[in-house]
């Protein structure tokens, strides 16, 4: 990384009175710049409070597209325009009008990795790290959940006297669904002691195999309390670099070496620069959509606790 470009950015920051908020999957060169890195709910909690002008978003489109929703006063861009979580684009609007004649009496939670349009048709937003907290608050005995099928599978585990729902033949991560059993099973023949750290993307076969399952923040979390120091770690590997570099004296393992997320990948040192340079690529969200769409996020926030 040369570090004129390192320089830019943050004199650029400065100038431009630019917050820039890093997901824990980005590359970490990338994180070494941020101003906060984290996971989709801390995330969008810090662009909430903040009072900088602008908000740059190395992450997916959904993240900096919730920070946006989050801040209709704000500047809010996001240096790639190709950082499309294509799960994000699987429960889409009809999908939601349907089900919800389907089910009448539940309430629609919906995974942060949503469009704008489909959060602003929902009853609450959920992320990995707070869904099971959120639904427990609701006070509802049937739960619609989607688009992970997967993340419904694992609240449903958490919470057996409430009703969850997978939204029917939506949707997962294809970066989650990549890991297989034999993949964690012989990871542990060769480190019988380390402790497997899943995130609840991933597959139900896979879930059971877990130790702990939890988003990428309680990944972090549980290899900074843990008295382990091995840990295979079931996600993308972004989190790998993130972990490597928090606890240096422990050993993390990636469950799969290809587990990578290529569209959050988009986002690099020259496009971030570009972007607080040039201001690019501006999130515009209609108002009344935005308007709509807030109240599902705003009311998550408040039951996360
Ligand atoms: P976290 O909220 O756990 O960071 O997950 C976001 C995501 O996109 C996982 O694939
Ligand atoms: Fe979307 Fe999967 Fe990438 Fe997360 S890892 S942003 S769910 S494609």
């Amino acid at each position: 990384m040369s570090i004129e470009i390192v320089k830019e950015i943050e004199s650029l920051k400065k100038d431009r009175n630019a917050l820039l908020l890093v997901h824990n999957y980005q590359d970490p060169k990338i994180h070494e710049l941020g101003d906060f890195i984290g996971d989709s709910f801390e995330l969008a909690r810090r662009s909430k409070f903040t009072d900088k002008d602008i908000i740059v978003f190395a992450g997916a489109e959904f993240m900096a597209e919730t920070a946006a929703i989050l801040n209709p006063l704000k500047k809010v861009l996001i240096p790639s325009s190709m950082a499309k979580c294509p799960m994000a684009h699987m429960l889409t609007p009809k999908k939601m009008k349907y089900y919800r004649t389907q089910y009448p009496n539940a309430i629609i939670a919906v995974y942060v990795n949503t469009t704008a349009e489909t959060k602003a048709m929902a009853d609450i937003c959920i992320t990995s790290g707070n869904a099971v907290r959120v639904i427990r608050n609701l006070d509802n005995k049937q739960v619609l959940v989607g688009p992970d099928r997967n993340l419904a599978h694992y609240i449903q585990q958490q919470i057996p006297d409430i009703e969850v729902i997978p939204f029917p033949k939506v949707g997962h991560c294809y970066v989650h669904q990549k890991f297989t059993p034999s993949d964690i099973e012989k990871l542990k023949v060769q480190f019988p002691e380390a402790e497997i750290l899943a995130h609840p993307e991933v597959k139900p076969s896979i879930q059971k195999l877990a130790n702990k399952i939890c988003s990428t923040n309680g990944m972090l979390k549980e290899a900074r309390n843990s008295l382990s120091d091995k840990f295979i770690i079931v996600t993308e590997n972004g989190l790998v670099d993130r972990l490597r570099s928090s606890f240096p004296t422990k050993l993390f393992i990636p469950a799969r070496k290809d587990a990578i997320c290529i569209q959050q990948k988009k986002i690099t040192i020259y496009n971030l620069y570009l972007s607080l340079l040039n201001n690019r690529y501006r999130i515009h969200i209609p108002p009344n959509v935005a308007k709509k769409a807030r109240l599902p996020i705003e009311r998550m926030i408040e039951l996360s606790g």
